[in-house]
């Protein structure tokens, strides 16, 4: 897992309790992982695809800064999967897990194209 963006909770990032607000930070993952997905396949033509079961496991406070965590996990033939972690960039506590995010390269009009990566020939350095 390599830990990519960070972002600073601000006020209009709070729930009603006055911690971090979840869609929020399913945004700011849905984002990353995209730009993650985009680089690893080449391409910006991908769209998310399948998010699995979401752990929300502490929460994050105004002022607390967050970083986001992508892991491979695998490749398939139009998709690419990977695993998501957010935690507290001081405390390096967990805030919450996604087991797998796919993301599928598709054509101008949207259907699945394959995008000729393997584990052979995937970047693994950016
Ligand atoms: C992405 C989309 C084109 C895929 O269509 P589809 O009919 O499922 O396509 P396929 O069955 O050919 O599957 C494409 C790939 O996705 C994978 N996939 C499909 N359903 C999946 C699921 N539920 N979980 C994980 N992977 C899945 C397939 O395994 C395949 O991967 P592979 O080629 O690497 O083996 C279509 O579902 C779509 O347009 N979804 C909306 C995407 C979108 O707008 N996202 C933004 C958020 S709303």
């Amino acid at each position: 897992m390599k830990f990519y963006s960070r972002k600073l909770i601000k006020p209009e990032n709070l729930n009603a309790r006055n911690t971090l607000f979840g869609g929020v930070l399913l945004k700011w993952i849905d984002e990353e992982a995209g730009i993650y997905a985009m680089t690893k396949l080449g391409t910006k033509h991908v769209v998310t695809k399948f998010i699995s079961e979401i752990d929300f496991i502490s929460s994050a406070r105004q002022g607390d800064v967050v970083e986001i965590g992508l892991g491979f996990k695998q490749i398939g033939r139009t998709s690419i999967t990977f695993s998501c972690e957010v935690r507290n960039v001081f405390t390096k506590q967990t805030i919450i897990k996604i087991e797998n995010i796919v993301f599928v390269k598709v054509n101008e009009t949207g259907i699945p194209q394959p995008h000729g990566k393997n584990l052979n020939n995937i970047e693994f350095t950016n």
